[in-house]
């Protein structure tokens, strides 16, 4: 089974604010691997892949699943939302990809329940982070309240019980919160346990303890991809407070969220576009202040939500805040995208430091006043970018990406022979 190949377990982790192209760097990556896993966040996130012309968006299965050699495992801190899960299998099989066999879920998911989602939506009212309104925030509070409802949960007989708990409590909750008047369905017991019994039929042969399976295929010398999503500024600990999600996307998400240690991880990949985006609410240093100019590159860089469908502010690469990701995400290696749209939009500015009341920050922290930022801006030249960034930041640029198709991708042949070796 192993070829005689050394096992391999490469963990990809966004290195800003999300949407840094990860979905299609693991498409093209996948090919060299067993073993594709979404270990963290849920429908929130947006991988579009691009693959013989056509575009996919995958929310909650790893884009892996597009390469017919790879598995998709969904682990344990994964979120999933029924609704959305039927959706990307239909979008699979409209789109041709046999999909039998190789797709794992851990019974130990949490679910996204529709109250979830509204609850989603009044508390965004009133904290204005802009979420993505997914239920992601709630289903993460529900589980730290130990009021989660887990995928193993719709197979036991217990479920019913645990569900009034759930219900009775979610709606004293939102009736707390909102005076929304037309949300009791989102509390009907028996609507909610029909629906996720529903759903049960749809999972029940993809469910499988996911961190046996890994840890199990690690010994067999099988690649393991690790699909981060959103990114390193979001994540809950040491992203930009409040204006993140709330599940880790620092490499500790990648080991709670699987069952796997520490030293099983070989080699983390950051992908960042060479310039900055970010949607929601939150600061952010580098934005493009200019709306023409911001619209401009919008545009060239089709920089709307995968997943909402609103529009991504854009900005400048913003190097104090590309070398606080590669520390809080111990990055290895860089895989730079989108270097197609700034060469199409004719000007590459980049910060190369912050100017806070007169003192300068080559790093950001969470602890520098972010209203006081003043930033210093470099012009260079677009081709020369692997070179800036590793010259500036010490770490390797190994992937290059020119555009949505998998043949715009261009590894540097060390980085491919280790892939293929
Ligand atoms: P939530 O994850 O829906 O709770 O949203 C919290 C913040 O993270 C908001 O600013 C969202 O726009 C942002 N966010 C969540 N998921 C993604 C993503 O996949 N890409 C980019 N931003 C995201
Ligand atoms: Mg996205």
């Amino acid at each position: 089974m192993t070829n005689g190949k050394k096992k391999k377990v490469v963990l990809v982790l966004g290195a800003q604010w999300g949407d840094e192209g990860k979905g299609k760097i693991v498409d093209v990556l996948s090919r060299f691997f067993d073993y594709s896993v979404r270990f963290q966040g849920g429908p929130n996130a947006g991988h579009t892949v691009v693959f013989d012309g056509r575009k996919v968006v995958l929310h909650t299965i790893p884009s892996g699943i597009l390469q017919p050699n790879c598995s998709a495992v969904i682990s344990n801190g994964v979120l999933v939302d029924p609704d959305v899960f039927r959706r990307e299998l239909e979008t699979l099989e409209k789109s041709g990809v046999d999909f039998r066999g190789r797709i794992f879920i851990s019974p130990l998911c949490h679910i996204i329940l529709d109250f979830h989602k509204l609850l989603d939506s009044i508390i965004d009212k009133r904290s204005n982070i802009g979420t993505t309104k997914m239920g992601i925030g709630p289903s993460v509070e529900f589980k730290v309240m130990r009021k989660g409802i887990r995928i193993k949960d719709i197979f036991s007989n217990s479920l019913r019980d645990k569900l009034k708990d759930v219900l009775d409590y979610a709606k004293t909750l939102c009736k707390a919160l909102d005076d929304i008047s037309d949300f009791e369905h989102y509390f009907d017991i028996n609507r909610v346990e029909k629906k996720l019994n529903e759903f049960g039929e749809v999972i029940h042969d993809f469910v499988f303890e996911t961190d046996i399976l890994l840890k199990r295929s690690i010994n067999e010398g099988k690649r393991i991809l690790l699909e981060g999503a959103q990114g390193i500024l979001l994540d809950i600990d040491f992203g930009s407070y409040p204006f993140v999600t709330s599940t880790n996307t620092t490499p500790g998400g990648a080991l709670t969220g699987t069952g796997l240690g520490p030293k099983d991880i070989d080699l983390i990949l950051g992908v960042s576009k060479v310039y900055t985006t970010r949607v929601g609410g939150g600061f952010f240093p580098s934005e493009i202040n200019d709306p023409e100019l911001s619209q401009k590159l919008r545009e060239i860089g089709q920089e709307y939500g995968a997943t909402t469908g609103r529009p991504r502010r854009v900005g400048w690469l913003d190097f104090p805040m590309l070398r606080y990701a590669i520390r809080v995400g111990s990055i290895d290696l860089l895989a730079l995208t989108k270097i197609d749209t700034l060469e199409k939009f004719g000007r590459s500015l980049y910060v190369e430091e912050y100017l806070i009341d007169g003192k300068k920050f080559t790093e950001f922290s969470p602890l520098i006043d972010v209203q006081n930022i003043k930033t210093v801006l470099k012009e260079f030249r677009t081709s020369d970018i692997k070179n800036i960034v590793e010259d500036l930041t010490g770490v390797k640029t190994v992937i290059r990406s020119y555009g949505p198709e998998r043949e715009n991708i261009k590894f540097d042949e060390e980085f491919y022979s280790f892939l293929v070796s």
